[in-house]
């Protein structure tokens, strides 16, 4: 299989997604023209260092390139001013200097980390992302958000700044458990829902033995990565369209609160329920047909992906309460809450003037259905 090349165009800030399998083994060749002197610093977790750091840096010493590497714990905790500290501060010991470049090795959490350490070490340095979940491949290492999470809330402090190469390796998704290959599946859908319908009657033809079929695994993550590289090009600090990636997320991030952040509900299992109560609103507003919502949940659902609130174990808040929460997101613009609405599948549209009483009733019957 040949390596797919997806640009995105950011004038002097423009670069490519490669995606394919076996980048990790080519990375010193892919990086080399990027460096200045034959010198990296890698940064990954403790999940992905024993499946792929050793490959990593095998790769980098076949091209003479020398390379040191840090690894941190895995997990959201990761995300805060310890982890962004200690990482800043041992980027400085290794004497990572202005023109060399830092590699991000893992999921999100150590993309949005050391993107955001990159961003501010030297005030700025170039960085290259490889991510290695489903989820990092076609959302957070592309389009530059980077940041870390406070007690105040989830990436509230960050900035943009963009990576100089993304090597989406396309092999390491088949070491992911079932339920996070699946949770990357929610924002792979995400797309064809919010923008590309003929993606996703493809997924709904072609996802369900994905997770173990590279072709299809590179396709997938092709198209979500078009999209998103389209997208950021044009909007990249989300003044319009760069919000319609947000489909599904306003509903998601009040479930995520709720369940505590924890793996009662993964984030792309937030997305793909908050993509279905996303339809079903816009079906209550006369938006879209009454199938619509149907096919979506009859989709994710065959995709093994939690779909309703009755998929998610435990507690969980009121409607009233649940709308409460939508109210702290960092997307609310004047106290209104906004939606990304559907006028259909693949047609997608930034919505400010919902009113609040239907989504409560939205959440309302959705939560009855549970009992
Ligand atoms: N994950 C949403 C964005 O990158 O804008």
């Amino acid at each position: 299989m040949t390596t797919d090349v997806v640009p995105v165009d950011l004038g002097t800030r423009s670069y490519e997604v490669r995606i394919g399998p076996g980048l990790i083994d080519r990375a010193g060749v892919e990086v080399m023209p990027l460096l200045r002197r034959k010198k990296v610093a890698v940064v990954t977790d403790d999940t992905v260092a024993p499946l792929h750091l050793d490959r990593l840096l095998a790769a980098f010493a076949a091209s003479g390139i020398a390379a040191t590497a840090l690894t941190l714990p895995s997990g959201e905790a990761t995300k805060g001013w310890a982890q962004l500290a200690r990482a800043t501060e041992w980027l400085l010991e290794q004497k990572i200097e202005r023109r060399d470049i830092v590699i991000a090795l893992g999921g999100g959490v150590i993309g949005d980390l050391i993107g955001f350490a990159s961003a501010i070490l030297r005030r700025g340095v170039r960085f290259v992302q490889i991510p290695t979940t489903l989820l990092a491949q076609v959302d957070s290492s592309v389009g530059g958000k980077t940041g870390i999470n406070t007690p105040q809330g989830k990436n509230l402090v960050g900035a943009f700044h963009q990576p100089s190469l993304v090597l989406a390796d396309i092999g390491v998704l088949e070491t992911l458990a079932p339920r996070d290959f699946r949770a990357g599946y929610g924002e792979v859908v995400k797309y064809g829902l919010l923008g590309d319908a003929a993606f996703y009657d493809w997924l709904e033809a072609n996802a369900a033995d994905m997770h173990h079929d590279a072709t299809k695994r590179q396709y997938a993550v092709r198209r979500s990565v078009e999209m998103k590289a389209g997208i950021v090009s044009r909007d990249e600090t989300e003044e319009g369209e760069r919000a319609l990636l947000n489909l599904g997320h306003t509903f998601c991030h009040a479930l995520e609160k709720a369940t505590g952040y924890s793996d009662r509900l993964l984030h792309g299992e937030g997305v793909a329920i908050g993509c279905a109560l996303a339809f079903e609103l816009s079906q209550r507003l006369g938006l879209c047909s009454q199938e619509a919502p149907s096919r979506v949940r009859a989709h994710l659902r065959a995709m093994g992906l939690k779909v309703d609130l009755a998929d998610i174990a435990g507690d969980l808040p009121s409607a009233s309460d649940l709308v409460a929460l939508m109210g702290q997101d960092k997307k609310v613009v004047d106290g209104q809450l906004r939606f990304i609405l559907v006028r259909g599948v693949g047609e997608a549209f930034v919505a400010d003037n919902v009113p609040p009483a239907l989504v409560e009733t939205v959440l309302s019957e959705a939560l009855a259905a549970r009992r």
